[in-house]
C-alpha cells in the first residue's frame, strides 16, 4: 500500500529518499515519485510509473536539503505518472498523501472556480490546491496545512514541503500511520520505520489530528487546535539483517523456511515445563483472562483464517467464540455479551478496516481488547488492552506465511490459558494441557520435517502449471486452512482457487469436477477422516484429479488419479499448524513454474492501510 518517506537535513537528501522507498516497496505499489526543494530554491519534482528502480533512474541528480517521497498503490485513477505523488499546486507546494479524502469532489468542484487547474483524477490533488490556495491568502505552510486538514473529511497521512519555506517539512496525521525519525541534525517522517533503519533508530508515532513541522534541527507537533504536544520517543530495534534474502530466491521462500525458528520465538518463554505460563503475555494477562467468558474475533485475509482455525480450539475447550472479518463486522449491529473479550489478529497492525473495528468494539462494552500482532510499533498494539506479539521477525513477501503459522501458535497459548480459567482456578494444569504443551515444544521439529517435503512438492506443482482453476477441500479446523492454501495460491499465481468444506462438495461445487480441475484436500488423521475419505471418493467417481496431503497413517494410498504426500502423523490440536506448510510450498512452487512476481503480486499490498 502507498508508502512516504521524507526529509530535512543539512545534507542533500534524495539518496535516503529513494533508500527509503526501496524499502517501503515490500508494502506493494505501481508508481513512485519524489519532490526536492533544490539548491536554486525550486521543487523539483520525478515521477514514474512501475518501480522504484526506474524512479531512481530519474532522480539521483536531484540535489536538495528538503523533500518528500512516495510510492503509491492505486485507488481514485489509473497507475500513471500524472496520477502519481507527489501533486504539486503553482509549482510552489508539494504533496504526499497516504489514505483516501472522502468529500475530494465538493473541494475540486470548488477550486475548478478558483481557477486551479487538476493534472491527476487522484483525490490528493485538492489537498495540494488547498493549501497552496491559503497561501496565496498570506498563511505560512504550517498554518495552511492546518486550515486545510480542518476541511478535509477521510484518512491521511501527509507530506507537505514548499519552496516558499524551503527548510521546512510538513506531516499530518489523521487515521493513516506517519512517524517522524528522529537522527542527527538532520528528521525524518515515514510511514513505517522500516523506511528509515539506516538513518535513524528513534522516532515518534504521531497521533491522529497532529501536524508536526519538521527542519534539521528541530521537531514541532500541534494537536488539531494547534496547541504544542509530546509525543514520546521510542527507539526502534529494526535492522537490515531482517531484510536480507540470505541466497533464497523470494522473500516468501525464506520466509517459508524461517518458520521453525519463528515457531520457536513465538514460544520460547512461554511454556512452563507442562503449562503456558501468562506473565510473558503482559502484566494485565492474567486479569484480563479471568474476565473473559467468550470470545469475539476479528481479522482480515489470512489472520481471519488463523481467527477461524482458533474458533474450533476455543469452542472444543468450552470457550464460546465467534469470528468475523474485519470489513463486515463495522457495518452491522452487534450483540456483545458481558465478558466478551475482542480480539484483533493482523500481521502489520496496520490494518485498516482491523483497527476501525476495534475502535468501533471500544465503545460497545467489551470485557477488554486483546491483539495478536507481529509488530510493536503498530497502531493496532499502541490501540489495545493487551498485545501478545507473534515473534515471527519481519515479513515482506506479501503472501503471509510465517505470521500465519505463528499466530496459530499464539492463538492455541491463549485458548489454553482461557480453557484453564473455565475448567477452574485457573492455575490446575491437567493432562490434556500437558499433552498440548508438549507437542507445541516439538512443532518446530515437525515443520522441519514437512519442509523436507519440498522435492516432492515440485513435482506435485508441475500438474498446476497450465490450470485456470482449483479447488481446495478440508473439513473441521482443517476447512480454514484450505482456504488459506487457496488464497496463497490466487495471490501469488493467479490460479482462481476456492475452498470447500468437503461436505458442501455435493451441495454444488461437484458440479466443476473434470480432468482440468485440480482437487487438493488436506487429510489428517482425525475423527473426519473417513467422512474426507467418501468425499474424495465423489471427486474420483467424476474423473477428478486429486491432490491429497495425508497422514502417513491415513490408508490413503497414490493412484493414477490420486497423488498423496504423506505427513508424519501429529497431534490433532497441532495438525493445522502443521497442514497449512505443504500448502504455502504448492502456490509457491506453482507460482514459480507460471513466472508471477512472487513478493510483490500484482494488484496486492502487504499493508492494507485503505478502507
Ligand atoms: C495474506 O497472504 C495477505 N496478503 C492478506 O490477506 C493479509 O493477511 C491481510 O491483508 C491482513 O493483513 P494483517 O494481518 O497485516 O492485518
Amino acid at each position: 500500500m502507498c508508502g512516504i518517506v521524507g526529509a530535512a537535513a543539512a545534507r542533500n537528501i534524495t539518496p535516503t529518499l529513494l533508500d527509503g522507498l526501496r524499502r517501503l516497496e515490500y508494502r506493494g505499489y505501481d508508481s513512485a515519485g519524489l519532490a526536492v526543494v533544490d539548491g536554486k530554491g525550486q521543487l523539483s519534482l520525478r515521477r514514474s510509473v512501475g518501480r522504484v528502480a526506474s524512479l531512481t533512474a530519474i532522480a539521483d541528480q536531484v540535489d536538495g536539503h528538503v523533500g518528500i517521497a512516495h510510492t503509491r498503490w492505486a485507488t481514485h485513477g489509473r497507475p500513471a505518472e500524472n496520477n502519481a505523488h507527489p501533486h504539486t499546486s503553482s509549482s510552489q507546494v508539494a504533496v504526499v498523501h497516504n489514505g483516501i479524502i472522502e468529500n475530494h469532489q465538493e473541494l475540486r468542484a470548488r477550486q475548478i472556480e478558483q481557477g486551479f487547474p487538476f493534472s491527476s483524477e487522484t483525490d490528493t490533488e485538492v489537498i495540494v490546491h488547498q493549501i497552496d490556495w491559503h497561501m496565496q491568502q498570506g498563511l505560512g505552510l504550517l498554518a495552511a496545512v492546518q486550515a486545510t486538514v480542518s476541511e478535509l473529511r477521510g484518512a491521511y497521512g501527509l507530506g507537505v514541503v514548499s519552496k516558499l519555506e524551503p527548510d521546512t517539512l510538513i506531516a499530518a496525521r489523521s487515521g493513516s500511520p506517519l512517524l517522524i525519525g528522529l537522527g542527527e541534525h538532520e528528521n525524518f517522517i515515514a510511514s513505517d520505520m522500516s523506511a528509515l533503519i539506516p538513518v535513524s533508530n528513534r522516532y515518534m508515532v504521531m497521533e491522529d489530528g497532529d501536524i508536526a513541522k519538521i527542519t534539521s534541527t528541530s521537531v514541532e507537533i500541534f494537536d488539531l487546535n494547534g496547541q504544542p504536544v509530546e509525543r514520546k520517543v521510542i527507539i526502534s530495534h529494526l535492522s537490515d539483517e531482517e531484510t536480507e534474502l540470505e541466497g533464497y530466491a523470494h522473500y516468501m521462500k525464506k520466509e517459508i523456511h524461517e518458520q521453525t525458528r519463528a515457531i520457536t520465538e513465538t514460544l520460547e518463554g512461554r511454556l512452563g515445563a507442562d503449562s503456558v505460563l501468562e506473565l510473558p503475555f503482559g502484566d494485565n494477562a492474567r486479569e484480563i483472562f479471568d474476565r473473559t467468558k467468550e470470545v469475539k474475533i476479528i481479522a482480515c485475509g489470512t489472520s481471519y483464517y488463523a481467527a477461524s482455525v482458533a474458533r474450533y480450539w476455543f469452542e472444543e475447550f468450552g470457550i464460546k467464540c465467534d469470528v468475523e472479518i474485519a470489513s463486515e463486522y463495522r457495518y452491522r449491529k452487534h450483540v456483545v455479551n458481558p465478558g466478551t473479550l475482542f480480539m484483533t489478529i493482523s500481521q502489520s497492525g496496520e490494518t485498516l478496516d482491523t483497527m476501525a473495528a476495534l475502535e468501533m468494539a471500544k465503545t460497545m462494552g467489551y470485557s477488554n481488547t486483546l491483539c495478536i500482532c507481529n509488530v510493536p510499533e503498530s497502531s493496532l498494539v499502541r490501540a489495545s488492552d493487551l498485545t501478545i506479539f507473534t515473534h515471527a521477525g519481519r515479513e515482506i513477501g506479501v503472501a503471509s506465511t510465517k505470521a500465519f503459522t505463528t499466530q496459530l501458535v499464539t492463538l492455541l497459548m491463549v485458548a489454553i490459558c482461557l480453557r484453564r480459567r473455565r475448567l477452574g482456578d485457573g492455575r490446575t494444569i491437567d493432562a490434556m494441557e500437558t499433552e498440548i504443551v508438549n507437542e507445541l515444544r516439538t512443532l518446530p521439529q515437525q515443520i522441519e520435517n514437512v519442509l523436507s517435503l519440498e522435492d516432492q512438492i515440485i513435482v506435485m506443482s508441475k500438474h498446476f502449471g497450465d490450470k485456470e482453476h482449483a479447488l481446495f477441500l478440508g473439513r473441521g479446523a482443517h476447512f480454514p486452512i484450505a482456504m488459506e492454501g487457496a488464497l496463497k495460491l490466487k495471490e501469488i499465481s493467479y490460479i482462481h482457487a476456492e475452498a470447500y468444506a468437503a461436505g458442501e462438495l455435493k451441495h454444488g461445487p461437484l458440479a466443476l469436477i473434470d480432468e482440468d480441475m485440480p482437487v487438493v484436500a488436506v487429510a489428517p488423521n482425525d475423527e473426519l477422516l473417513e467422512k474426507l475419505k467418501s468425499n474424495l471418493e465423489e471427486v474420483r467417481a467424476r474423473g477428478g484429479k486429486l491432490f491429497v496431503f495425508a497422514d502417513a497413517e491415513s490408508g490413503l494410498r497414490s493412484d493414477d488419479q490420486v497423488m498423496v504426500l504423506n505427513v508424519a502423523p501429529v497431534n490433532n490440536f497441532i495438525a493445522p499448524i502443521l497442514y497449512v506448510v505443504p500448502l504455502q510450498l504448492l502456490a509457491y512452487h506453482v507460482a514459480l513454474l507460471k513466472g508471477t512476481d512472487i513478493d510483490k503480486p500484482r494488484n496486492l499490498a502487504k499493508s492494507v492501510t485503505v478502507e
